[in-house]
């Protein structure tokens, strides 16, 4: 028994300057715990709500002292006393405190702050990492990550519609490897968008280029340009991953993309992308189409599953009952998951066993705006999701996650088990 003593919750800033929530849990027997909850700026709609004072004096409205009281005052005294290694128990009881469907009461970043910070005690108190607390003895995977090199959409300048052109290391044996790889592509990006006069200084919110491109498609050129000027045969040693966001730019039923000056159907759109994963070494296409055009889903996977990763953020929002609806309509063949989307670890983790048991993928995902928190990455090992997505090899927030990896990997030794190009091998190329 691993009794919660206290709670403690603070107002901290993310990687955007915006306010967060941050929970201590502390335990009877003194060990403690902290989470820290990130936020999206692309958010799907049916996202649990992140609770917001919406005090235009402070931070412009995005305070979170609502939040935090609601850990300090409703939720501390209704779990005082429970033991932190029951997390389902303490979960549940959580949602029950809440009472709403998306937790609009006390707010899915409250209840996401306590729900991280008391299993991060638990571990503590027995004395193991996170992952192992989470997965066991077997929990020996490290992810393959999909590294973001750069960005449009809503986290780059908007120079383009597509939010995040990604890689994926094809060649690596190991994380370590995999890491090392990236950033060999990473940085001849640069090159390749000088070259082009594509290159702006900065980088997007995820640590990724921003370039100035003139086509969406034009994202997927310089992609297999970065592999080859890296020395990484396209679609061999690296593939391209892209989150459309296709949510984003969809209005009345229509695709506007403002980079083309153009209006397509959801045909089109699927039409357009079908066509891009022929000429293009692509292996993952996420929320190729909008949240809310299923038809639209259905098509795209009718066309591309066979040949694509079809990854589901917007349209499943690492919700359970949605996820079993797209399984049961054959919607994607993946899933995104983002604790923070849901609100609780126990819930994101019956959404990684669903999806694990329906032969669907799943990728950890960290969001637009994040912190130090690299619990996301435990969570990865832990439940054996097999990927990872959490932006660019740039930024701390970022490197957090990776660098919690690379510790991971040293500590598993000859254990540490890297599935790489294997997790895609059942796609046809
Ligand atoms: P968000 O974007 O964190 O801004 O929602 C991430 C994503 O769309 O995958
Ligand atoms: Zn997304």
């Amino acid at each position: 028994m691993a009794s919660i003593a206290n709670l403690r919750a603070r107002e901290i800033l993310d990687s955007r300057g915006n306010p967060t929530v941050e929970v201590d849990v502390i335990l009877d027997d003194g060990a403690r715990g902290r989470g820290i909850v990130p936020s999206g700026a692309s958010t799907g709609k049916a996202e649990a709500l992140e609770l917001r004072d919406g005090d235009p004096k402070r931070y412009h409205g995005r305070g979170v002292l609502k939040a935090i009281e609601n850990v300090e005052q409703v939720i501390a005294p209704a779990v005082r006393g429970m033991d932190a290694n029951e997390q389902e128990a303490l979960d549940a009881r959580l949602c029950e405190l809440d009472g709403t469907e998306n937790k609009s009461r006390l707010g899915a970043n409250a209840l996401l702050g306590v729900s991280l910070a008391a299993a991060r005690a638990a571990a503590a108190s027995a004395g193991v990492p996170l992952f192992r607390y989470l997965g066991g003895e077997e929990a020996v995977d490290l992810p393959v990550p999909m590294v973001n090199i750069a960005s449009g959409g809503l986290h780059g300048g908007g120079n383009i519609d597509f939010q995040d052109f990604q890689a994926i290391p094809l060649r690596a044996e190991r994380f370590s490897e995999a890491l090392h790889d990236v950033v060999l592509i990473y940085r001849a990006m640069k090159d390749v968008l000088k070259a082009r006069g594509a290159y702006s200084a900065g980088v997007a919110d995820e640590g990724g280029y921003a370039p100035r491109l003139k086509s969406n498609e034009a994202g997927f050129e310089v992609m297999v340009e970065a592999f080859e000027r890296a020395g990484f045969a396209p679609g061999k040693d690296a593939a391209i991953a892209v989150d459309v966001a296709a949510s984003h730019f969809y209005r009345n039923g229509r695709y506007q993309l403002s980079t083309e000056r153009e209006e397509w159907s959801s045909a089109d759109l699927v039409e357009r992308l079908a066509g891009w994963a022929e000429r293009y070494p692509i292996l993952s296409i996420e929320d190729g189409v909008a949240e809310d055009d299923y038809e639209g889903w259905k098509l795209l996977t009718g066309r591309l599953s066979k040949r694509c990763q079809l990854i589901g953020d917007d349209v499943f929002v690492t919700n359970l009952r949605r996820l079993a609806e797209g399984i049961r309509d054959g919607i994607a063949n993946a899933v995104l998951v983002k604790m923070n989307q849901i609100g609780t670890l126990s819930e994101t983790l019956e959404v990684i066993r669903l999806a694990q048991r329906s032969g669907y993928r799943t990728v950890v995902s960290a969001r637009s705006g994040e912190t130090e928190d690299d619990s996301m990455s435990d969570l990865a090992v832990g439940a054996r999701a097999g990927q990872l997505k959490v932006g660019a090899i740039t930024r701390s927030e970022r490197l957090a996650k990776y660098n919690r990896l690379l510790r991971i990997e040293e500590r598993l030794g000859d254990r540490a088990v890297y599935r790489g190009a294997q997790v895609f091998s059942a796609f046809e190329r």
